[in-house]
């Protein structure tokens, strides 16, 4: 996934576009470049690297219009050549794109018959190339024809030289207009415009823009002029800031307890209201998601059978796409914190396709899948720069106890009073999670067992499988040693053999659950082979603590919740092992926030 800014207006181009391209590096950060009107000309930067190496070779332009991007590479490796903006032979044109252009094997061999020189292996550079044949005076119309002849999916934006216009367009990757006062901005996301504006257009799949300091106008596909009503973003720009902390992930872990609090806030009344899934002649509940969203949805897989006993099935975005489809029509619920997955929007269209019912969990208001599904629930976490996902997990797992609550009571499972009882053991999780992040520097301590380790298990049982799944994906994304989960019980069916004094093991087993007692013989099982074991429980539990090198204590919660602060400590726990290692935590290497291509 990359990101695309763009200006025209009265400021230094130049200024405005690194700010906003600052703003979304966690969108992919291998190479960056900008492209603006300078005297009447159009000038081109571009640099594989972070966003600094640009910075560096950056002269003061003075242009009021430009575009720019910061690049994760798909088509094409890293390089100053495949880093965007791409320019016409002509030099007239400059464009910047995300997302992927299917067909452009066949359009670059097409192009280059006509004569068309390529500077890059990128599928992107075939766009500017069309958008030159189609020009004709008008930039959007060009982009508009160039658009037509393009499979695949595309955030395009595109400036021309001697022209104050940017045009843009869209399919199935998000782009925003940000509306100012003599200026105008784009951004693929509204991060990047805080600063500037609260005031955004969203544009839609098929929609071309004209944007210049004077006015925006949006047009459908078939060239009809669209008039949309400006929306209005809550969140501000301290929001997307590091306020002190030294990573953004830290800061969006300490977020946790007011994030859980305003998705509360938001969806308790939906809930006990019934305003969510008004409709309840489901028989079944299929969760679809990707990364981390999907343990998410595993942990909502064993709350939906306690809380409300319906079958539930689980199946990854990427898959379910591709599956041969069930027979009955269940209700998809699709978990995605971005709401721009390219998998998990294919899965909400194939989910409607077959006639299921859709409800869409997600962070972002206006993103794509938004639109493509039957119902939404917002989670209410607020910007999440870092790439490793904190609390915005921690929201999904609210809301799959939110959603789980609402169709327990609504089928009748749950009693009024159990439900109440339920919604208010959930109301005391932020109180749970400040409470972990009071004692987090004994979580600093513990990383210490583990930041040497080139290999490290998480085992757990029942609902904190899924936990454990996800303490280990957070490991290995940002501090790159080899991590995995396991359910506790599989453990004598293999990963057993490779356990040694070397590899350290985190061991979670809360006390009162069904499975504790069946933890406490795995973990003896692990400490039998001299493995290290990092122990997470219950304060006060000396049984546990007995069997372990270390502890890491979360406060007393009820089993089923307990993924909400065991979670929180493993998160911190993978931040102070990655810090010790001195990664690159907010950008870990290969990975980006989310993933626009399949
Ligand atoms: C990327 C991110 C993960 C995220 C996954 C799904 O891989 O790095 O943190 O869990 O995408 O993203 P979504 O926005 O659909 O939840």
């Amino acid at each position: 996934m990359c990101g695309i800014v763009g200006y025209s207006g009265h400021r230094r181009a130049s200024e405005v576009l690194m700010d906003g391209l600052k703003r979304l590096e966690y969108r992919g950060y291998d190479s960056a470049g900008v492209a603006m009107v300078e005297d009447g000309r159009l000038v081109l930067l571009k640099r594989q690297g972070e966003l600094d190496v640009l910075q560096k070779a950056l002269p003061k332009f003075e242009g009021r219009t430009g575009i720019g991007h910061t690049r994760w590479a798909t088509c094409g490796r890293p390089s100053d050549r495949n880093a965007h903006p791409f320019v016409s032979c002509d030099g007239k044109l400059a464009i910047v794109h995300n997302g992927i252009i299917e067909n452009y094997t066949a359009l670059r061999e097409r192009l280059e018959s006509e004569g068309h020189h390529f500077t890059s292996e990128t599928d992107t550079e075939v766009v500017v190339h069309l958008m030159e044949t189609h020009f004709s005076g008008d930039l959007r119309q060009a982009l508009a024809d160039t658009v037509r002849e393009i499979q695949g999916t595309y955030a395009i934006a595109a400036v021309l030289e001697g022209s104050q216009e940017i045009a843009a367009a869209r399919k199935e990757n998000p782009l925003v207009v940000g509306l100012g006062v003599k200026e105008n901005f784009l951004a693929s996301d509204v991060t990047a415009l805080l600063s500037h504006t609260s005031q955004v257009l969203y544009i839609m799949d098929g929609e071309t823009v004209s944007l210049t300091p004077n006015g925006v106008a949006v047009y459908d596909h078939d060239g009809a002029s669209v008039k949309r009503e400006p929306s209005v973003v809550t969140w501000s720009a301290e929001d997307a800031q590091k306020g002190g902390f030294e990573h953004f992930m830290l800061k969006e872990i300490f977020e946790g307890p007011n994030a859980i609090h305003n998705t509360l806030l938001g969806a308790l009344d939906l809930i006990e209201n019934g305003d969510v899934l008004p409709r309840m002649d489901f028989q079944t509940v299929k969760l679809v998601a990707c990364g981390s969203s999907f343990h998410a949805a595993m942990v909502g897989k064993y709350a939906m059978e306690e809380f409300a006993g319906v079958p539930t099935t689980l199946e990854l975005a990427s898959e379910y796409r591709y599956s041969p489809g069930a027979r009955e029509a269940p209700l998809v619920i699709l978990i995605t914190q971005s709401g721009e997955t390219a998998d998990t929007l294919a899965a909400a269209r194939e989910a409607r396709r077959r006639g299921c019912r859709t409800l869409a969990v997600t962070n972002v208001v206006g993103s794509t899948i938004t639109r493509e599904v039957d119902e939404v629930l917002y989670t209410r976490a607020g910007p999440e720069i870092g790439v490793a996902a904190t609390k915005t997990f921690l929201t999904q797992l609210l809301a799959m106890y939110l959603l789980a609550i609402r169709i327990g009571y609504a089928n009748g499972t749950l009693s009024h009073d159990s439900m109440r009882s339920a919604l208010s053991s959930l109301r005391q999780s932020s109180n749970m999670v400040q409470s972990v992040l009071n004692h987090i520097h004994d979580i600093e301590e513990a990383s210490k067992m583990i930041d040497k380790a080139d290999h490290c298990f998480f085992i757990g049982r029942n609902i904190n499988y899924p936990t454990m799944l996800e303490g280990a994906l957070k490991l290995k994304e940002i501090s790159y040693i080899h991590a995995e989960g396991f359910a506790a019980g599989e453990l004598k069916h293999g990963p057993l053999a490779l356990l040694d004094s070397t590899t350290p093991v985190i061991a979670v087993a809360i006390k009162g659950d069904h499975t504790y007692e069946k933890m406490l013989a795995n973990i003896s099982e692990v400490a039998a082979r001299d493995s290290p074991v990092l122990g997470v429980g219950l304060e006060g539990d000396t049984d546990l603590s007995r069997l372990c090198e270390r502890m890491i204590f979360v406060p007393p919660v009820k089993p089923v919740f307990s993924p909400i602060p065991v979670t929180v400590a493993l998160q911190a726990l993978a931040y102070y092992v990655a810090n010790r290692r001195g990664c690159s935590i907010d950008k870990p290497k290969n990975l980006a926030k989310s993933v626009t291509v399949e």
